[in-house]
């Protein structure tokens, strides 16, 4: 699935992963960054709260909000700063970052069921929304 997101997740834009610790939401990104290019690890960024990648042009910020006590810690890490580059930014735990996030150009969330994962996706960003149903639409079962 990270493979099919990196065909479609064209330039800069904001997407939220959502769901329980462990539900897959660093494995996700793992799989997005090395279809994009990217050789080498994928940390979680629980401890340090965003790690950088840069793959050919391309940036990519991932966050992992969990530890955030106060969405005012955002305010002085520069997280704004982050969102006004030219650059993809994944986001776990959004929840945690409250109004102090922008809306999400993608919303995906991650749920265990039954001994596998549900995925599903929320789009805002239509560009996006139109390459992933071309790709993968006949799979997916639209909710709304
Ligand atoms: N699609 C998958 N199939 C099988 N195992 C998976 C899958 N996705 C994740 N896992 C495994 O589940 C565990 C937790 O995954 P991951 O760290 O990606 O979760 P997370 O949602 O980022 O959790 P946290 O909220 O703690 O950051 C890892 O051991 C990972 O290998
Ligand atoms: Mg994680």
């Amino acid at each position: 699935m990270g493979r099919k997101l990196a065909e479609c997740l064209s330039g800069r834009g904001v997407i939220f992963l959502r769901g329980p610790l462990g539900a897959g939401k660093t494995t996700l990104v793992r799989g997005l960054l090395n279809a994009c290019g990217h050789v080498g690890s994928t940390k979680s960024p629980t401890y340090t709260i965003v790690e950088p990648y840069q793959v050919e042009s391309r940036k990519f910020y991932h966050f992992d909000l969990y530890r955030i006590a106060d969405p005012e810690e955002l305010e002085y890490m520069g997280f704004r700063d982050y969102l006004d580059e030219e650059a993809l930014c994944l986001i776990e735990w959004p929840e945690k970052g409250a109004d102090f996030l922008p809306g999400a150009d993608l919303e995906i969330t991650l749920a265990y069921e039954d001994g596998a994962r549900r995925i599903s996706f929320e789009f805002e960003n239509l560009a996006w929304k139109d390459k992933f149903c071309q790709l993968v639409g006949s799979k997916l079962e639209q909710v709304d």
